[in-house]
């Protein structure tokens, strides 16, 4: 039996939104629920941006200023992670930072074999399957009917041929998420290294690289962190990746950028050793703005507003007759999948009723943040509601 979504929208309350709402100027003019795909443009990151090009205009090059941005973002992608700074290499894309750790894989002893599962996104398949011209044999984990990578889907792959176990924190399709630490134990156990993909969590719920023992974990700035596309993070834990020297580098991954060095390759001892060339100077300002105002707001707030505005979301979505697609908490985060029979229509259709949403693989991704409301949710239900024509029961 489906009904139309409450007559009475949800009573104000007030949340966490309230108090930073009114810094995300989209909210003037649409229902954005779509931060899977890029975060809301803040009034901080747009005013970095404007730091960034009066620098340009008034000082020429201020390099100095540039590589200090650098840092900073090294210190806050530390501190949203629990990581040391010096663990951090700032990367242009969560692709650049594992291809870097991949080539630091040598392929050819008897640890040959690399563990991917089919949740990744399409980059982290590709770059670990391009190992395979450099001698790796890739074994994938493949999911559960219910979307999730249940542990004894690893027992069976990790053994000691496996070099390294590459999964994702949260799948971009439908927002299912794994429970990385018992992945991470038997890889451990197994002799094997962990690569973990946050992109899709981080800032949606509490990292501590430190406790959950990874040895790499990438992740990118324009989704949860509210940055902007060109500027990403590798962690790679000092106690456990020492030995992992990428082949690919570049000047900025050299122990001493400046010295100029033509004739060697003495890359940094810390993580900063899997950069590789210029920095992505813009995308740095907006993506230390973004990550400031993220962390001003909270990301223990950030977690508990989003189970409140989830858990509204997942009733609504089985009030009007649809079927979320993303499995239950805790084997899931910040999105909400629901289950479409014509996805890219569906996103259309709700463009048209100025709500912003993304699809993937049939499914309508919903994806709210720290920015918003029960409202906002009361008007993603509606327009889901008005257009149910295009769900999949
Ligand atoms: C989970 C996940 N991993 C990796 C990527 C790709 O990152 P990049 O384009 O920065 O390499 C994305 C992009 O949407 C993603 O959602």
């Amino acid at each position: 039996m489906t009904s139309a979504p409450r007559a009475t929208p949800t009573p104000p309350t007030t949340t966490l939104a309230d108090g930073i709402r009114h810094r995300f100027p989209i909210f003037e003019r649409r229902t954005y629920v779509n931060s899977c795909s890029h975060g809301a443009l803040s009034d901080s990151v747009r005013a970095a941006y404007d730091g960034y090009l009066a620098g340009l205009e008034d000082q020429g090059a201020p390099w100095d200023t540039w590589v200090g941005e650098q840092e900073r973002v090294r210190a806050l992608v530390a501190r949203l992670l629990g990581a040391d700074s010096a663990e951090v290499a700032v990367t242009t894309s969560a692709s650049a930072g594992l291809n870097a750790v991949a080539s630091a894989f040598d392929f050819s002893g008897p640890r040959d074999t690399v563990v991917v599962t089919d949740a990744e996104f399409p980059t982290v398949g590709q770059i670990w399957h391009a190992t395979e011209r450099r001698g790796a044999r890739v074994v994938h984990v493949p999911r559960a009917a219910d979307r999730t990578l249940p542990i004894e889907h690893f027992e069976k792959v990790i053994d000691d041929r496996t070099a390294v176990v590459s999964v994702t924190d949260v799948c971009y399709q439908d927002g299912a998420r794994t429970d990385l630490t018992p992945v991470i134990e038997l890889a451990h156990e197994r002799g094997a290294r962990v690569v973990a993909d946050v992109f899709q969590s981080a800032g949606t719920v509490p990292l501590d690289v430190g406790a959950l023992g990874a040895d790499f974990v990438v992740g990118g700035m324009q989704k949860y962190l509210l940055g902007a596309p060109g500027a990403a993070y590798l962690y790679a834990s000092a106690e456990r990746t020492a030995d992992y020297v990428p082949v690919h580098t570049g000047w900025f991954a050299a122990e001493d950028i400046f010295a100029m060095k033509v004739d060697g390759y003495e890359p940094a001892p810390d993580a900063r050793r899997f950069e590789s060339g210029t920095p992505p100077v813009p995308c740095l300002y907006a993506a230390s703005a973004g990550l400031e105002l993220l962390l001003d707001v909270g990301i223990e707030a950030t977690a508990a507003h989003l189970d409140q505005l989830t858990a509204q979301l997942r009733s609504g979505i089985a009030g009007i007759g649809g079927t979320v697609v993303t499995p239950p908490p805790p084997a899931s985060a910040a999105m909400v999948a629901v289950a479409a029979s014509d996805d890219h229509a569906y996103v259309a259709a709700l463009a048209e009723e100025r709500v912003v949403v993304s699809c993937r693989a049939g499914n309508v991704r919903i994806s709210p943040h720290c920015y918003n409301t029960p409202g906002d949710i009361d008007t993603v239900l509606a327009a889901l509601y008005k257009h149910r024509h295009l769900l999949r029961r």
